[in-house]
């Protein structure tokens, strides 16, 4: 979950390293490090905490070197300090070296270099691949121009786990090696300079011509030039991918934070995802599916697997395929998914939503259902990331890129592309034509009710000055909202650190209504209209309790029982959702800017989780 950036061309390196790398931050803000190729060797500069430290290192300014490496890192093996900050050089400062990912055989490799006589000075799992390099590197006798590739090439074949790597070396000033195993990692083409990434967004503003590499691919990158070898080291080609992102939509564009621009960016969001979608034929179509009546009905289970918020998108989507397409559906966290043994065949349809498509735990599971048989779907907002490139089929939202570490723009892009999905199906199926075109219709008329939404919302900044300070806060839903309930609690959590717990609302007085005590705040969201009454049943038991209540609606509710009550516009159930999360979105992000937190940056937390 670290971020790693590079740079080789015929500019001083250090400042684009750090500027890139403060655009990474999100990934991982426990240290961070660059090392360049300067006149005299290999210069590292690092420490602990935040990448703009590296501004009052004595000599940053001093580096003139056009090479270098740099990483931000979200610590794993070793507590954020100076010596387990990236880069790692080996003993001899011959190689330097950055790393995202886990090296989980790193106590053997250790050892075995120990053996040989090398000495480590941190508690990283990293610090074996650059003693690594250099122990294959010595040991080999041949002096040409790939024996640099082939000394990274051997240590990689000693390591077993997840890594996306970077590698520098004195005695080739001229070349910086990189390779990935189950790690992002992007290549960025310039005009006489050349790039490397985490992420697209981090390096938009100098290209937008992209190599992808494989897992177990090398690149050699000169100032004019990116070479490419298999795991065999055979010379391999590789075609430059154009994004279509631009580079002010990776900035704040006025905002104070991303979070608070993402969540007015909704609307377009939702815009560019429904596309083109609906516009000509009576029938929806995805250019990159070919999904038949004989398929979908042969299929025993729809199964959505994902993580956090995409996780919640997933919920969504099982209430619409239940609904709309009559197939049944179940969905899991991807991380336990993997473990339970899913009964999962040819006959079940694996959809994983990823927002950064680079989520180990989704794409290892994403692998077991390969590997068990099932036609595998990725639903992702990054176009070539690892997810969309290991699934039979992939859909892409069109939410732009999504810094804040806290998702919003992106789990309503991805409910919206379910939803739009599931129409596809519905079709093929040949399935209650009046219900698909009503959610249809619905759909196209979201962005508009989103702009209102918002504004409406803006009405929480209030209810936030009254509940930053409280400890714990309740949220409860029914039917569809209760999987909103679940994503507001989350996001609460994340950017308020503020406990809070979401409730099936009629599950509560099996347990959880021992906790209501007078002045707690319940959250309540009611859009089905079938649920209503049972709803208002519910939240008066907490009232009685002495709960101050906020509530999500789009129904006719006596507004005088509750302190609060946010009136959304009324939409399609399927789709309700998308407008009853954003009052959550701006709740949680105002408790947080009122307790003076970094929104953004949430602590212990990465954007990308690209470790199990
Ligand atoms: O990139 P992904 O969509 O796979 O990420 C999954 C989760 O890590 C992510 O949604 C996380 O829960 C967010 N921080 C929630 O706001």
């Amino acid at each position: 979950m670290c971020g790693i950036v590079g740079y080789i061309g015929n500019q001083k390196a250090s400042p684009i390293l750090i500027n890139g790398l403060l655009r990474l931050e999100y990934r991982g803000y426990d240290s961070a490090g660059i090392s360049t190729i300067e006149k005299n060797g290999l210069s590292i500069m690092k420490d602990k905490g935040r990448v703009k430290n590296l501004y009052n290192l004595e000599g940053i300014d001093n580096l003139t070197g056009t090479i270098g490496i740099a990483h931000t890192r979200w610590a794993t093996h070793g507590k954020p300090s100076q010596e387990n900050s990236h880069p790692h050089m080996d003993n001899s400062k011959t190689f330097s070296v950055v790393h995202n990912g886990i090296i989980e055989n790193y106590h053997e490799l250790r050892n075995f270099l120990t053996e040989k006589g090398y000495t480590f000075y941190s508690q990283t799992d990293t610090e074996v691949i650059p003693n690594l390099v250099h122990y294959y590197y010595n040991k080999d006798e041949k002096n040409d121009d790939l024996k640099f590739l082939r000394a990274v090439k051997n240590a990689c074949s000693d390591l077993k786990g997840s890594y996306a790597i970077e590698i520098i070396c004195k005695n080739h000033p001229n070349c910086m090696i990189v390779t990935r195993k189950d790690s992002p990692l992007v290549i960025g083409k310039g005009e006489n300079e050349n790039y490397i990434s985490s992420d697209i967004p981090a390096i938009l503003s100098f290209t937008k011509n992209f190599y992808l590499l494989d897992d177990f691919e090398f690149a050699i990158l000169t100032t004019n030039s990116v070479d490419f070898y298999n795991k065999n080291l055979e010379h391999i080609q590789k075609e430059t991918k154009s994004i279509e992102w631009n580079a002010a939509s990776a900035e704040k564009d006025g905002y104070e934070d991303f979070m608070l621009k993402e969540i007015y960016e909704q609307p377009t969001a939702i815009r560019e995802t429904i596309g083109a979608k609906f516009n000509d034929s009576s029938k929806c179509e995805f250019d990159e599916l070919n999904f038949t009546k004989e398929y979908l009905s042969s299929l025993n289970k729809i199964y959505f697997i994902a993580c956090g918020t995409a996780m919640h998108a997933g919920l969504v989507g099982k209430n619409i395929m239940e609904k709309l397409c009559k197939i049944p559906t179940e969905v899991d966290v991807a991380s336990e998914f993997r473990y339970r043994d899913p009964l999962v065949d040819n006959k079940t349809l694996c959809i994983f939503i990823s927002q950064s498509g680079e989520t180990a735990d989704t794409i290892a599971a994403l692998k077991l259902c390969k590997e068990k048989g099932a036609k595998t779907l990725a639903v992702s907002n990054v176009i070539g990331s690892s997810i969309t490139r290991e699934a039979d089929y992939s859909i892409y939202t069109h939410a732009g890129p999504e810094i804040a570490v806290a998702s919003t723009k992106a789990y309503t892009s991805q409910v919206v592309l379910v939803a739009i999905l599931a129409i596809y199906f519905a079709q093929i199926l040949e399935l209650d034509n009046k219900q698909i075109n009503d959610l249809k219709k619905d759909i196209i008329e979201l962005p508009k009710k989103i702009e209102e939404t918002l504004k409406i919302s803006e009405n929480v900044k209030g209810f936030s000055k009254k509940i930053y300070q409280e400890k714990d806060v309740f949220f409860l839903g029914r039917g569809v909202d209760e999987a909103v309930a679940k994503e507001g609690s989350l996001k609460l959590k994340e950017i308020s650190y503020i406990h809070s717990e979401s409730y099936p609302a009629g599950e509560l007085k099996h347990g959880p209504i021992a906790l209501i005590e007078n002045g707690i705040t319940v959250v309540s969201i009611i859009t089905e209209k079938h649920l209503v009454e049972k709803m208002i049943s519910n939240i008066q038991e907490v009232i009685t309790r002495g709960a101050k209540t906020l509530v999500i609606t789009n129904q006719n509710v006596d507004e005088n029982m509750f302190d609060m009550t946010i009136k959304i516009p009324e939409t399609n159930s399927f789709i309700s959702p998308i407008l009853s999360i954003i009052p959550l979105q701006l709740l949680s992000y105002y408790i947080s800017k009122e307790k003076g937190l970094d929104v953004d940056k949430p602590r212990n937390l990465a954007k990308s989780v690209t470790v199990e």
